[in-house]
């Protein structure tokens, strides 16, 4: 347990004061345009006060086109810029790193939002268009300039979601990727638009400013061999410091095709990682389970539901040790909101299958 509390250094050297990080998680809370809401700014720094010590935000686009839902969270824009700067000062006043989470929703943007659909290839279950190879380059760009905006913003790094079948996931599945071009056909060109927004992320950002990368191992369109060639790339990728595995359920024995039966995180954690750190999320609840994690050879713990349950998970678990019980869902409303969650969030993880119970 001790483990858990000691520092953890990233391969340039910034350290995190334990290995607890806050999943990225959206809420709907930022309607204004997606700039940050006081009800946005509650819920994340009640995480730092309860003890983990990587934040990370919701998703956020990196233009408007890329807007997914209601209420989401932006950082495309200036106008996002003054409520960054308040969250990441206080973050950092409560000792915690902080980590922008950017993404394109991609063929899965929300219309009534982001005003476009657009994807690798058209899709017409969709009602997507095609990219050109101009709003490629464009894109590119966006994602870089954001990477940029977070890092002005004191932000101590971004993660590029590349998973969940978002844009980027979308370029490198078979099933939503059928361009013919250098981004589509093998698993290499797939990878491009990844590989190429890393590159000049790394090249526009200082090397105190941490880049990871967080990947599906399966569902969404992709292949699960294909996704550990993807691994091993970024495991050898110099410009990235730190891989988020969504295994959705860390215990998972895979279902279906050629690794069946198998742990799915030891078809990664097996893998020399080099100097990268890797973190994985999917029902890590309790101290037990992060035990089993640690023993599998993760870097640190990244906690979804258990951190809506709990804003003090990591501080009770240090001061309780083993006698550390956690809550566990259904929870009250009422309990969500002492949670620092707002209405809007608890009615939002209403929606989600045993997690909100109507009354004690
Ligand atoms: C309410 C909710 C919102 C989520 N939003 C995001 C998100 O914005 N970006 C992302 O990469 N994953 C998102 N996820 C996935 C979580 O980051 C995490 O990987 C998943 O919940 C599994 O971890 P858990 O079992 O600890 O909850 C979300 C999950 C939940 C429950």
């Amino acid at each position: 347990m001790e483990q858990l509390f000691k520092e953890l250094t990233f391969s340039n050297g910034v350290k995190a004061k334990n290995k607890f990080l806050l999943a990225p998680l959206t809420n709907m809370q930022s309607p204004d345009q997606g700039r940050i809401s006081d009800d946005e700014f509650i819920w994340l720094t009640k995480r730092a006060e309860g003890g983990f010590g990587i934040i990370m935000t919701c998703a956020m686009p990196v233009l408007k086109s890329g807007i997914g839902w209601k209420g989401q969270l932006g950082i495309y824009d200036p106008k996002h810029e003054d409520g960054h700067y308040r969250l990441n000062e206080r973050l950092h006043n409560l000792e915690a790193l902080s980590i922008a989470q950017i993404f394109h929703a991609g063929i899965r943007a929300d219309i009534n939002y982001s005003g476009d659909k657009i994807g690798p290839s058209m899709n017409s279950e969709k009602s997507a268009r095609e990219m050109s190879i101009a709003e490629i380059e464009e894109m590119k760009v966006a994602f870089v300039e954001c990477a940029i905006r977070a890092h002005q913003c004191n932000y101590d790094g971004i993660e590029l979601h590349a998973a969940h079948g978002y844009l980027i996931g979308q370029f490198l599945s078979k099933k939503f990727n059928k361009r013919e071009d250098d981004y589509g056909g093998t698993f290499k060109n797939r990878a491009k638009f990844l590989i190429d927004i890393i590159e000049e992320i790394k090249e526009k950002t200082s090397s105190n400013f941490l880049i990871g990368v967080r990947i599906s191992p399966e569902r969404f369109g992709l292949d699960t061999n294909e996704m550990i060639t993807l691994y091993k790339t970024l495991c050898e990728n110099n410009n990235i410091h730190f891989i988020d595995i969504s295994l959705w359920d860390s215990f998972k024995l895979v279902d279906d095709g050629p690794f069946i039966g198998e742990s799915l995180l030891k078809l990664f954690t097996t893998i020399d990682r080099g100097s990268k750190l890797i973190t994985v999320a999917g029902k890590i609840f309790s101290y037990e389970d992060i035990e089993i994690l640690q023993n599998n050879n993760v870097d640190f713990f990244c906690l979804g539901r258990a951190a809506i349950l709990d804003h003090q998970f990591p501080n009770r678990l240090k001061a309780e040790g083993s006698n550390f019980q956690p809550y566990s869902a259904p929870v009250t409303r009422d309990h969500l909101l002492k949670e620092g969650l707002s209405e809007t969030f608890v009615n939002y993880m209403a929606t989600w299958k045993n997690f909100v119970r109507d009354s004690a």
